[in-house]
């Protein structure tokens, strides 16, 4: 009889069994929303990137449904042979009005967008200096690039500065960061970074996908917040997130958005997004316009929730925005801890390594603009029972 060769796979699982880390898929028995059911359980859902709650807005379905009567399901093509539709070209000219920028390109997800700018902007004999909590999909396309990778300390400008000084001048080099970091919900310091890349002549690069729709006038992101218009060479932001849809995009100058057109490989060789994707983000494009309330309520609901977990004594790190982590050290703690808060009714996804550092394991929460205060009280209420039982809280949450 023919032996598995994939058995080495099983031998790898029943290790992450025995630390405790292995992990179901949780399913949505229904919508993307603030309270949900999940593996038919009604929770306060504290797991999604749903910032503002545009995953089930009535406008964007309609918007996506008239799009889907007139336009059809698919495209049936890759973006350079036949499957650019008028509404992709509207959709790009919307967002580089959004992101203050020349011209933007659309790519299936955030993460392609990410790999594939990076991998194809730079090539062998470049450098890539880059933050070393940046997100997986920069650090796949920094090595599909074949460049140099040269990694500095979260946030520590000062290592940066210490890397491009040992370079030479006429080098060609992408400084890189985060806007807003997946993980710990802290902001990259753009305008420190910024300053770098003018005096070493770097190309200045951000990902802001967690910052789109949160940060910055009308949700611009950290670029906008920073003050940041014109420094910037390459702004990624994503469809996914606060828009509420699916895709990522590239913002930048017209040269940048044309060679990508002719060299980035998820967009050359990866079909285009349905038409009903394309209308419903250029529908939240709009809303994010007309109702910047919904990012206040995000940002009330944010301060709301954060406050209480520091007030119950949890370690929550250094985040600046929705995302807050309750950070408890080990991973199968944290796995348990999430387990334990599903059963008193709050989703908020167990994180280890290798997504965060071994020691930093992690419950995840992000807040919406769409949760309600009962619900981010009762949220509170269990981490408060849940952390008691389990002797993760700093401080006794009755003093
Ligand atoms: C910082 C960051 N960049 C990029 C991405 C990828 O975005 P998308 O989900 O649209 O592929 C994510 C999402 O996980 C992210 O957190």
């Amino acid at each position: 009889m023919r032996q598995d060769p994939l058995s080495y796979l099983d031998d790898e699982l029943n290790a992450l069994r025995k630390q405790g880390v292995y992990r179901h898929l949780r399913v949505l028995d229904g919508e993307q929303k603030a309270h949900a059911s999940i593996d038919h359980t009604s929770v306060v859902n504290l797991s999604s990137n749903n910032y503002l709650g545009l995953t089930t807005h009535p406008e964007l379905r309609e918007r996506a449904l008239d799009a889907l009567r007139t336009l059809g399901v698919g495209t049936g093509s890759v973006r350079t042979i036949a499957g650019t539709m008028a509404i992709h070209m509207e959709l790009e000219r919307r967002l580089a009005i959004f992101k203050k920028t020349e011209a933007a390109v659309v790519f299936q997800s955030g993460f392609t967008a990410n790999a594939g700018t990076v991998s194809s902007i730079l090539g062998r004999d470049d450098v890539i200096v880059s933050d070393e909590l940046n997100h997986a999909s920069i650090i796949d396309g920094a090595r599909l690039s074949r460049a140099t990778i040269k990694v500095f300390p979260h946030r520590d400008v000062a290592a940066a500065r210490r890397i491009l000084e040992e370079l030479p001048r006429g080098q060609r080099k992408l400084l890189i960061t985060d806007g807003v970091f997946s993980m710990d919900g802290d902001l990259g310091p753009l305008p420190e970074l910024c300053d770098l890349a003018d005096e070493f002549g770097c190309i200045m690069m951000i990902d802001d996908a967690h910052a789109s729709g949160v940060f910055g006038s009308h949700g611009r992101g950290t670029v906008d917040h920073f003050g940041m218009h014109g420094r910037v060479d390459v702004q990624v932001g994503t469809l996914s997130k606060a828009i509420g849809a699916l895709g990522g995009y590239v913002a930048g100058s017209q040269s940048l958005i044309d060679f990508l057109h002719h060299r980035a490989r998820p967009f050359l060789f990866s079909t285009s997004h349905p038409p009903s994707v394309a209308a419903t983000c250029i529908a939240a494009l709009d809303l994010l316009e007309s109702e910047p309330q919904l990012i206040d309520r995000l940002w009330e609901n944010t301060r709301f929730f954060k406050t209480g977990l520091q007030q119950l004594g949890f370690d929550t790190g250094i985040s600046e925005s929705p995302i807050t982590p309750v950070i408890v050290g080990e991973g199968a703690l944290a796995m348990t801890l999430s387990d334990r808060l599903f059963a008193e009714g709050v989703f908020a996804q167990g994180i280890g390594f290798p997504t965060v550092p071994k020691g930093r394991a992690r419950v995840r929460t992000i807040v919406t603009s769409t949760h309600t205060r009962d619900e981010l009280q009762f949220a509170l209420d269990a981490f408060r029972k849940v952390g008691t039982e389990l002797g993760i809280l700093h401080r006794n949450p009755d003093q």
